[in-house]
């Protein structure tokens, strides 16, 4: 049982259901019809369903429209338009589509059951909570995402793959976006940054369907999106809970609200997403294991990440590799650390399991310092390192619609 890493049993939440679904069972066995969609609609910010099952639900809106801005050759002048779009509060720039006009119009707006208190709440938890939710949604579900194929697949044959530093600044606007008090307000920058990544993905499931390297159904699907929300959400409350983070019940409702509204304006529809965490635990431990599993192209963009990661704690060289290399296999267990090709690191892989928690709850006040291990200091170094890379980058570049796939 000590084999069973206590990471991935935050994905899969339970001893049982990270042994079946994700040590035991052949990964991302995901996808054949017969599996049937369980998870009850009930449980959703709808309430009900029209009984459809995500995997075959991709973005009814938004996937026609960039395939016809594609046919007609609009994308340069779209993007070329929407450079200077940046605050939620700002009107569309003239000129645009007609269709794409109105189509923004409506994406924009935000849903009815958005509450301003919940998302304040969330904001201050973002706030006081920062450096755990940069590991566990930056590096944690960075991780992970390259042990889900068809992120991988999707990420490495597009056009980000082929230059994943710009790639990752890119994501980290959104990221970047979703933090501040006003983030989905006038003045803040999420709603925008969140339908440009809406037509992003209409226009990789366009772009994709042409790769000669892109097999299987069309790409981010429904399902595929909660999967990945998943390993934000889910993933790092979990994580956090397991750590003894102090969460107060707002903060933990408006924590949710405030990733629910982001899946929202990416165009996640109502009836799959989670109300409570109760229902995304659940939800999560349906999607996740059985898309999850190793690739080449996983293991490649792995690899990047982890020296990304050492370079912005050493410089060049990265000659914190090995502690980076222990932090991942923390991070999401050793399933998805060998899926990853992350190598095992015998000094600092017990090192690391043991510090971690110790210095999370000195940090929540749970214990006296003499009992945090002086090597923890290290990890706590390199934390702060990525927190304030995470923290303050992001306005260097801007999230613009891919005109081609990776050049091969
Ligand atoms: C682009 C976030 C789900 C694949 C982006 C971007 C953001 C983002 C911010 C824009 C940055 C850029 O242009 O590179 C998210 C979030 C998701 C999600 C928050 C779920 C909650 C997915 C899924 C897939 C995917 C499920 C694939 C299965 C991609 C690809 C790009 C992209 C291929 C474009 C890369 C390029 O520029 O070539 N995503 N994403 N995303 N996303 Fe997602």
């Amino acid at each position: 049982m000590a084999e069973l890493s206590r990471r991935t049993m935050l994905i899969s939440g339970s001893a049982l259901g990270a042994l079946g679904a994700l040590g035991v069972a052949s990964p991302a066995q995901a996808g054949t019809l017969a599996d049937g969609w369980t998870w009850p609609a009930s449980g959703s910010i709808a309430g009900s369903g029209t009984g459809a099952d995500p995997r075959w639900v991709w973005d009814d809106e938004a996937d026609p429209l960039l395939a016809s801005l594609f046919e007609r050759g609009l994308i340069p002048e779209v993007n070329r338009l929407l450079y200077d779009w940046n605050r939620n509060d700002q009107p569309l720039p003239a000129g645009l589509p007609e269709d794409l006009r109105a189509f923004m119009e409506q994406a924009r707006q935000l849903p009815s059951w958005a509450d301003p208190a919940n998302l304040a709440a969330g904001a201050g938890f973002h706030a006081l909570k920062g450096n755990y939710i940069v590991v566990l949604t930056i590096v944690g579900a960075g991780m992970l995402a390259t042990s889900i194929p068809k992120e991988a697949r999707a990420v490495y044959y597009s056009a980000g793959g082929a230059d994943l530093k710009d790639r990752v600044a890119k994501t980290n606007i959104l990221a970047y976006a979703v933090r501040p008090a006003n983030a989905w307000a006038a003045g803040g920058t999420a709603v925008v940054e969140a339908v440009k990544t809406r037509l992003v993905h209409a226009a990789v499931r366009h772009l994709l369907q042409s790769s000669p390297y892109w097999t299987g159904p069309i790409p981010i699907s429904q399902e595929d999106m909660l999967v990945t929300w998943h390993t934000l959400a889910t993933y790092s409350m979990r994580g956090m809970r397991d750590w003894g983070v102090r969460i107060s019940s707002s903060e933990s409702v408006g924590y949710l609200q405030s990733l629910q509204v982001m899946g929202h304006m990416l165009g996640i529809r109502d009836e799959f997403m989670p109300a409570t965490w109760e229902t995304s635990y659940t939800q999560s431990d349906i999607v996740l294991p059985r898309n999850m599993g190793p690739t080449r192209e996983g293991v490649e963009l792995n690899a990047i990440l982890r020296t990304m990661l050492a370079e912005m704690t050493s410089g060049p060289g990265g000659i914190d590799k090995p502690l980076v290399n222990a932090f991942s296999r923390y991070l999401t267990g050793n399933q998805v650390a060998d899926w990853n090709g992350i190598p095992r690191e015998p000094l600092w892989d017990p090192v690391v399991r043991t510090a971690w928690p110790l210095l999370v709850k000195f940090r929540e006040g749970l214990i006296g310092l003499p009992l945090v291990p002086a090597t923890a200091w290290l990890l706590d170094e390199m934390i702060k390192k990525w927190s304030t890379y995470y923290l303050t980058r992001g306005a260097e570049t801007k999230i613009v619609i891919p005109t081609g796939n990776r050049p091969s």
